[in-house]
């Protein structure tokens, strides 16, 4: 396995199980959304304008975030070799064309699709529960709704579109972090 896709909807646990990958596989991890927050955190162009989607629960357009993408992937192209675990894009599919393309025109492709699947009131659960310390701007009643509302139109319909291709792994994203990272493993081993 190279290259993995860490799938589902907000707070599903992509953030947690990536650390749990790059410890057990060695891959290059490539979060969107901490992209996005450190240009925010930096008052970049890019970051004013990042803010002004996140605050709204909204994706950034897609020009831009493939832009952003290819970008992340070129300034790291060598930690990317050993294969790269993808948090939180692709979100639309035509983000999911432009990574095929990406990584096509680098000689790599997508191995396989992690999708954690946890119920809708336990994601409310757990981003209103994180909310309380993290200081992230979206991670409120109101905009985590719109998150999630994002998430059925935009980003679910990925989830056919890889299940197409059979790379689409459904993982059981309730119980412990362990437990559930062991169902990764035995799929992806
Ligand atoms: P992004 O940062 O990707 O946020 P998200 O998808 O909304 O998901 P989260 O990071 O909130 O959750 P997660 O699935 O990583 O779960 P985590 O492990 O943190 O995106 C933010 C925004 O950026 C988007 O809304 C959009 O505006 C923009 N953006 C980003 N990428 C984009 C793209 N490709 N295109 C366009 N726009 C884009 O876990 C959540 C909480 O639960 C944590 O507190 C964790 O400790 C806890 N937890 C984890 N596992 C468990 C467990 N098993 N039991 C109990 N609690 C658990
Ligand atoms: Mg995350």
């Amino acid at each position: 396995m190279k290259n993995i896709v860490i799938f589902g909807a907000p707070g599903s646990g992509k953030g947690t199980q990536s650390d749990n990958l790059i410890k057990h596989y060695g891959l290059f991890h490539i979060s969107t959304g901490d992209v996005l927050r450190d240009h925010i955190k930096r008052g970049t162009e890019l970051g004013q304008t990042a803010k002004g989607y996140i605050d709204q629960g909204q994706l950034i357009p897609d020009d831009l975030m493939i832009s952003i993408l290819a970008q992340v992937l070129d300034d790291n192209r060598d930690a990317a070799q050993q294969g790269v675990i993808f948090d939180g894009f692709p979100r639309t599919i035509a983000q999911a064309q432009a990574l095929e393309q990406l990584l096509a025109d680098r000689g790599t492709a997508i191995d396989a699709v992690v999708g954690l699947e946890v119920p809708q009131d336990e994601l409310i659960k757990r981003i209103l529960l994180r909310g309380k310390m993290s200081g992230r701007a979206d991670d409120n009643e109101e905009t985590a709704g719109k998150r999630l509302e994002v998430y059925h139109k935009q980003t679910s319909p990925l989830k056919d579109y890889y299940e197409q291709q059979g790379k689409y792994h459904a993982i059981d994203g309730m119980g412990t972090i362990e437990e559930i990272f062991d169902r990764i493993r035995e799929q992806l081993d």
